[in-house]
C-alpha cells in the first residue's frame, strides 16, 4: 500500500452468518486520492456490501480496511466520510434544513455558518423553500436530494455514494451528475460510487470496477481516459462510446450480463441502457 493510498481492501469477503451467503469474496482494490471510481454489477453482487465495509458500517468477514492510513472505524470516529445511502436515510422528527446542517452540528458549527451552509445546500439541490418541510412530506427523489445534500455539506475528503440518484428523473439525474463532478473537481475530495448505470459510471469516473454475480468479486477495471471536466457533450464524443463497449463486455466476460449472443444484443443493451 502506497501513502498515497485513500481505501486500501486486501482480500476482503463478507460471509453473512456462518455457511450463509458469501456477499465477497476476495476484493483487492486501491484508491488514490482524488479518484473518482464506481463499483458497477448485476443486483446482489455485493456492491453496497462493499461499500458498507470501507464506510465501517458493517464488518468484513476476512481481510483489510484501510482509509486514510486508519482502520475504517477510525475513519468513521474522524468524520472522513460523507455517506449517500441506497434508500435515503433521514431523521423524520427532523425539519429538512436540520438534517443537511446535522454533521455540521456534529462538526460544532455555529447555527449563523449553518445557516448559510444549509441554504447553499438546498439550493444545490433544487429544495429552497423547503427547509420546514418533514421528510414524510417529500417525495422520494426530494428526500434522497435531502440526503445528498447532507453528505456533501461538510466537504467529506471520502465521500460513499450508493445508487445516489437512482430514485430521480433523467433530467434531474444528468443536472446532478454534473453538479457532483463540479463538487468533486472544487473539493478534491475521493468518490466511491456504485451505479447500476453503465453510461453513467463511464461519464463520472476516472475509473470503472466491474464486479461479477454473487459472490462478488472484482473481474475487470477500466480507465476512463475522457478528458475533464466533463461536460453535457462528453456523452457525444466516440471515446465514450467506446468506454461504454469496454465496461459492458468486461460485464459479460464477469457474467454479469446473460451471455447468450443474439443479433439484437447490442440494440437491446442500447435501449436498456438509454431507458428506450
Ligand atoms: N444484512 C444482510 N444479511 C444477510 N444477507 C445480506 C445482508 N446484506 C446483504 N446480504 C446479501 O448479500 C448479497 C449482496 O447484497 P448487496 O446489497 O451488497 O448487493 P448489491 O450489489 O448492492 O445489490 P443491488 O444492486 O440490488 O443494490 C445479497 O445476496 C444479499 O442478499
Ligand atoms: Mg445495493
Amino acid at each position: 500500500m502506497s501513502a498515497q493510498t485513500v481505501v486500501s481492501l486486501g482480500g476482503v469477503s463478507k460471509e453473512f452468518g456462518k455457511g450463509g451467503v458469501v456477499a465477497l469474496q476476495d476484493v483487492d482494490l486501491e484508491i488514490g486520492p482524488g479518484e473518482f471510481v464506481s463499483l458497477i454489477g448485476p443486483s446482489g453482487c455485493g456492491k453496497s456490501t462493499l461499500l458498507r465495509i470501507v464506510g465501517d458500517l458493517i464488518q468484513p468477514s476476512t481481510g483489510n480496511v484501510v482509509v486514510n492510513g486508519k482502520s475504517a472505524h477510525q475513519a468513521r470516529v474522524d468524520r472522513d466520510y460523507g455517506i449517500v445511502f441506497q434508500d435515503a436515510v433521514l431523521f423524520d422528527w427532523r425539519t429538512v434544513a436540520r438534517n443537511i446542517g446535522l454533521p455540521l452540528e456534529l462538526a460544532g458549527w455555529n447555527r449563523e455558518k449553518r445557516r448559510g451552509r444549509v441554504q447553499e445546500m438546498l439550493e444545490l439541490v433544487e429544495l429552497t423553500g423547503f427547509e420546514s418541510h418533514h421528510p414524510w412530506q417529500l417525495s422520494g427523489g426530494m428526500q434522497q436530494r435531502v440526503s445528498i445534500a447532507r453528505a456533501l455539506s461538510f466537504d467529506p475528503p471520502l465521500l460513499l455514494m450508493d445508487e445516489p440518484f437512482g430514485a430521480l428523473d433523467e433530467m434531474t439525474r444528468e443536472r446532478l451528475n454534473l453538479e457532483l463532478l463540479r463538487i468533486w473537481q472544487a473539493s478534491g475530495s475521493t468518490v466511491v460510487f456504485v451505479t447500476h448505470s453503465i453510461s453513467e459510471a463511464v461519464f463520472l469516473s476516472t475509473r470503472v470496477v466491474v464486479m461479477s454475480p454473487r459472490p462478488g468479486r472484482i473481474t475487470g477495471i477500466v480507465d476512463v481516459d475522457l478528458p475533464q471536466p466533463r461536460s453535457f457533450r462528453t456523452r457525444e464524443e466516440p471515446r465514450f462510446a467506446e468506454l461504454v463497449r469496454d465496461v459492458r463486455r468486461a460485464l459479460r466476460r464477469g457474467g454479469g450480463f446473460e451471455a447468450e449472443e443474439d443479433d439484437h444484443e447490442e440494440e437491446r443493451l442500447i435501449v436498456a441502457e438509454e431507458g428506450l
